[in-house]
């Protein structure tokens, strides 16, 4: 066999699978619909359903992680977490490319997008939910789509990450407060004393707890993204906007920097000045 027969390139592709068919990369491809002609509006779209598809993975990490930790699972939790991280970052550089548009740039085309918001990203908001952090608006939002909003609902009725992270401290033997126990998981997630009492244990002796402080500083990272990418969302937001007011209703930046007061793990914070 000659070298050139070595690399002979498959073009016959009438009866197979090509690359397009298994990516169905004709439907994702054709879903850049602007609604104006302006230049700019092609990278504002990309930006965020790059940003929606980064997120339909991470809810694909978060869930199977969240169903290891249950199992005690503790290895193939880390791995998937520490996939969320990474995506997270990616998420977080997507900023760099949005910020080469200027204000003169987005308002040229702002008025098409008309109450349309990332506030109502229901990815975003399930993401959320898996770190505990519920708020519910999300599913009167889409109430006009009933499949849809039955899919919000159960992942916002569904135990958390953390949920199950201070269950497997309770497992563990750490005496954690029923009422942490059997929360109501439709609630956002509120600090408790023996909570924070049980992580102070984990971290004060990491060798006997390895697992649990592994779980810990995982959960630590996750967070610290994910206020990295409000953060950046915010100034991005700032950078283009100003103080006007948002799309989707909100103050704007004031808004942006009032979330990045939550926490969603926030005993893993108190911890670090306790020790
Ligand atoms: C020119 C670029 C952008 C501007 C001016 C902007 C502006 C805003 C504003 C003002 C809000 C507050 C809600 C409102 O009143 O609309 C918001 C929320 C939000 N935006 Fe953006 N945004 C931009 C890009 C993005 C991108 C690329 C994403 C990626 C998916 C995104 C995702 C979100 C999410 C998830 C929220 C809800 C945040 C929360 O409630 O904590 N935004 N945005």
């Amino acid at each position: 066999m000659t070298e050139h027969d070595k690399n002979r390139i498959h073009t016959d592709f009438r009866e197979k699978m090509t690359y397009g068919d298994y990516l169905d990369l004709d439907s994702i491809l054709n879903s850049q619909n602007r609604l104006s002609d302006h230049h700019d509006e092609m990278l504002f779209i990309i930006i965020h359903q790059v940003s929606e598809l980064w997120m339909k993975l991470t809810l694909h990490e978060l869930w199977a992680a969240v169903d290891s930790i249950k199992e005690e699972k503790y290895q193939p939790a880390f791995k998937m977490l520490a996939r969320v991280s990474n995506i997270q970052n990616q998420i977080i550089k997507a900023w760099d490319v949005l910020a080469t548009m200027t204000p003169s740039e987005y308002l040229g085309f702002r008025d098409s997008l008309g109450n349309a918001s990332g506030f109502q990203s229901y990815q975003y908001r399930m993401v959320e939910f898996a770190l505990g952090y519920k708020t519910p608006h999300v599913l009167k939002i889409y109430e006009k789509d009933p499949e849809l909003q039955a899919k919000l609902k159960e992942a916002y009725e569904a135990p958390g990450l953390y949920d199950v992270a201070i269950q497997a401290l309770h497992n563990e033997g750490f005496a954690i407060d029923e009422s942490v126990i059997d929360r109501d998981v439709t609630k956002t997630y509120e600090a408790n004393e023996s909570v924070e009492q049980a992580w102070t244990e984990v971290y004060q002796d990491t060798d006997r707890y390895w697992d649990l402080y592994q779980l810990a500083e995982k959960l630590v990272d996750i967070e610290d993204w994910m206020q990295q990418w409000r953060f950046r969302h915010m100034k991005t937001v700032e950078r283009i906007i100003g103080h006007k007011k948002g799309t989707g209703g909100s103050s704007g930046v004031g808004y942006l920097k009032q979330v990045l007061d939550h926490y969603f793990f926030p005993e893993l914070w108190n911890v670090r000045t306790k020790l």
